[in-house]
């Protein structure tokens, strides 16, 4: 994707021009992979611009920070006016938004403490990431011969910026093979999650998701789609499942910040089919939800 310019980038609480907002070439983070960040969404509804749970999103951007002993000088609160300041001076109605902590200029080495911590919040337009023809008919996944990062090696649960190798070799294989992305199992062959989306199968109208434990990102998308569905009087599960599962699921859809709620038309070339009934019916509520058409979830949007 390439990256369309804006105005202003918030950085340690000053908004610098775009092309000011730059770092040494010995900062900590660029050697040895040491930030964190968040992607998250603003929407545009038909009353305002809003920004879909971006308290949960900086609550979870401090608490990968912190399990890296890196302490931010802002609060929750403080980030969450930062990031609607920066809309409000890029002037976007809708867009994506890039928090990134990380090490900065002054230490080398793999002790990072000492280094000092960065923070940037930047915003830019970005529609459909994963493509309209994905969100209507449904992707072409393939499951990797790379395996899900480690619950004790690079924890999923922490949104490291280190973590996102995995994802990537992942990403490049499935596209070298043909496919919009990759399914990752773990090391014991449980289904984890694509590069940077939860999954979810529906079989005999249960609708189930990988566990925390069998490490995943404890995404924001994916508690809101088991939020919708049990609103639904949908049963929704948190269950370890293996790979044929997703071979015989009735339906297949994932969900991300970035990539929204999106329908898996097959699985290792075995056509799962044009998205299944329950995986429109959710996908409609995610997108009444984050527009602001649903009252019921207000309470998940932040107004601008
Ligand atoms: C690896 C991974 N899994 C899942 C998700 C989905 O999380 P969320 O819905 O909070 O964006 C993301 C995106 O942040 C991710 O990078």
């Amino acid at each position: 994707m390439s990256l369309p310019k804006t105005d202003k980038i918030w950085m340690d609480g000053t908004l610098v021009d775009w092309d000011a907002a730059q770092v040494h070439v010995l900062t900590h983070a660029l050697h040895y992979g040491s930030g964190v960040f968040e992607g998250i969404r603003c929407y545009e509804t038909a009353t305002g611009s809003a920004v879909f749970r971006l308290t949960d999103h900086m609550k979870r951007f401090e608490r990968s920070a912190r399990m890296l002993f890196m302490d931010l000088d802002y609060s929750v609160e403080d980030m969450v006016d930062a990031v609607k300041e920066t809309i409000r001076v890029n002037r976007l109605k809708h867009c994506y938004i890039r928090p990134l902590a990380f090490r900065g200029y002054g230490v080398m080495g793999l002790d990072p403490i000492p280094a000092p911590v960065n923070v940037i919040i930047a915003v830019w337009p970005w529609t459909t990431f994963l493509g309209e023809e994905a969100q209507k008919h449904g992707m072409s996944v393939g499951v990797s011969s790379w395996r899900q990062r480690t619950v004790n090696g690079h924890p999923p649960a922490i949104k490291a910026t280190a973590n996102y190798l995995n994802s990537s070799f992942a990403r490049v294989e499935a596209n070298r093979h043909g496919y919009a992305e990759a399914i990752l199992l773990n090391e014991a062959g449980m289904v984890c999650e694509g590069t940077g989306e939860n999954i979810f199968i529906v079989k005999d109208g249960i609708l189930a998701t990988p566990p925390i434990s069998d490490g995943v990102l404890e995404g924001l998308t994916r508690d809101s789609i088991m939020k919708i569905a049990r609103d639904k009087g949908i049963e929704v599960q948190a269950r370890s499942m293996v790979r044929t599962e997703l071979y015989t699921a009735d339906e297949v859809f994932m969900t991300g910040s970035a990539a929204e709620v999106v329908p898996v038309g097959s699985v290792d070339g075995r056509a799962i089919g044009d998205p299944g009934p329950i995986t429109q019916d959710l996908q409609r509520s995610f997108f009444a939800a984050v527009r602001g058409e649903d009252s019921n979830y207000e309470a998940w949007l932040d107004r601008i």
